[in-house]
């Protein structure tokens, strides 16, 4: 019995376009690792991407058969769908994300290292050529050092050096048989900029009761906007939801706010996959003021104990059975499943300039909606056509501004 190990690595980084097929079966997926990673962490940011856990989930069900096999399918929700038409399905949902016209960049890659001396099924290593794009690399898991580096190399590379380190030699060794490594870049300028000299800081309330200073960046403008009920008796139990598109207009970033006095944790048992779509449907289009802290959230997550929650289990085990990718039987099993994410919020995507004082506040007479982000709020950054989501999060912590910055010394 050999103690094969493989990694698999979701990399992955963030801020704009995206198009689809008429509905996504990983809208679900995306609603349940929220949850599982909700209930993990009571006071934490969170940020992940759910198209990345999806496409590095279908590699791995390119080699997956049996048991292995329908546990995939059963916990991303291909059960709709025929036998291997998930594989077409995530190929044309990267597809038609990628984007790069200089303001709106989306990136997705994979790439697959094997052990060089390990016999690797041609069909497998062609169909993830095919649907994933794949790269395929051999290296040597036994000189772990050497192989680690090579790998971050490639996932910086693939993520404008955003995301560094992602893996250490402890990670890898000579049981090592694969590694699947996925990044997706993501840089979006918003369609309606927001104007630097208009950012402030700003007062921001945690669901604990403290409060921060924080960059909040202010616009009136034109954006999808609506107001929801979750049920509750309290106010009509309202919260605000905001559609801000980037340039393109085909990716937009939904930021969903409670009331000032419900802390978020109350808005988020009702989040469901139908959730997303019925926001998206029921926004219209308005004139709105938006007060929005800049922000930027990275989390790295271990994928392994996330997806055994959700009921993929055999894949991390000795009843694992990827087969279709060696040939062989029973030999593989997946020892580290790893995302690293990073998404960054700012006026226009790059630095600006940024004043300091107080924002004036016309609460006396307010002619438009107000959204005023200052305390936690859920965010999906998804397509517009096709619901896949790119990004999802929320913001419990802001950041916290730095009075060393030599801009607030001046002041
Ligand atoms: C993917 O795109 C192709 C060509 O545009 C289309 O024929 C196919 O039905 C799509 N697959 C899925 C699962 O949507
Ligand atoms: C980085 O990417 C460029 C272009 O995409 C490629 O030419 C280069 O070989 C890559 N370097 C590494 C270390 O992967």
């Amino acid at each position: 019995m050999l103690a094969v190990r493989l990694l698999l690595l979701l990399v992955l980084q963030a801020p704009c376009r995206a198009g689809g097929a008429p509905e996504d079966p990983t809208a679900e997926l995306s609603v349940r690792l929220y949850h599982q990673l909700q209930a993990g962490g009571a006071e934490d940011n969170i940020v992940f991407s759910p198209l990345s856990v999806g496409l590095a989930l279908g590699l791995v069900e390119l080699g997956a058969r049996g048991s292995s096999l329908e546990e995939i399918r059963r916990a991303v929700g291909y059960g709709h769908l025929t036998a291997g038409e998930e594989f077409s399905f995530l190929r044309n949902a990267s597809r038609e994300l990628e984007a790069d016209d200089g303001r709106c960049v989306v990136r997705v890659a994979n790439s697959l290292f094997l052990q060089v001396g390990v016999h690797f099924d041609p069909e497998f290593l062609r169909l993830a050529r095919k649907y994933f794009k794949a790269d395929v690399e051999t290296v040597d898991f036994g000189e772990s050092a050497a192989t680690a580096q090579r790998i971050n190399a490639w996932v910086e590379n693939h993520t404008e050096s955003k995301i560094r380190d992602l893996l250490s030699a402890d990670d890898l060794g000579s049981p090592t048989r694969l590694a699947l490594v996925n990044a997706v870049y993501f840089r979006g300028s918003w369609k309606n900029q927001f104007r630097p000299e208009n950012t402030r800081t700003f007062s921001f309330s945690r669901d604990d009761g403290t409060e921060v200073q924080t960059l909040m960046m202010y616009q009136q403008g034109d954006f999808y906007y609506g107001e929801f009920s979750d049920g509750s008796t309290e106010a009509g139990g309202v919260y605000q939801v905001l559609e801000m598109p980037y340039e393109g207009e085909e990716l937009s970033m939904m930021v969903v706010l409670p009331r000032q006095e419900v802390p978020l944790a109350t808005l988020e048992p009702i989040i469901q996959a139908q959730l997303l779509d019925e926001w998206a449907s029921n926004v219209k289009k308005q004139k709105v003021e938006v007060y929005l802290p800049r922000f930027k959230v990275e989390q790295k997550l271990d994928l392994k104990e996330l997806l055994q929650k959700l009921g993929i289990k055999d894949i991390f085990g000795k009843d694992a059975d990827l087969s279709a990718m060696t040939g062989e039987e029973k030999e593989l099993f997946v020892s580290k499943a790893v995302q690293k994410a990073y998404l960054e919020v700012t006026e226009e995507g790059a630095e600006g300039a940024v004043g300091s004082g107080m924002i004036a506040l016309t609460r006396t007479l307010v002619l438009y909606p107000q959204v005023m982000a200052d305390h936690p709020f859920f965010f999906v950054i998804r397509s517009r056509k096709s619901g896949s989501v790119l990004f999802m999060g929320r913001v419990m912590n802001p950041e916290v501004v730095e009075y060393s910055d030599p801009e607030f010394e001046a002041a």
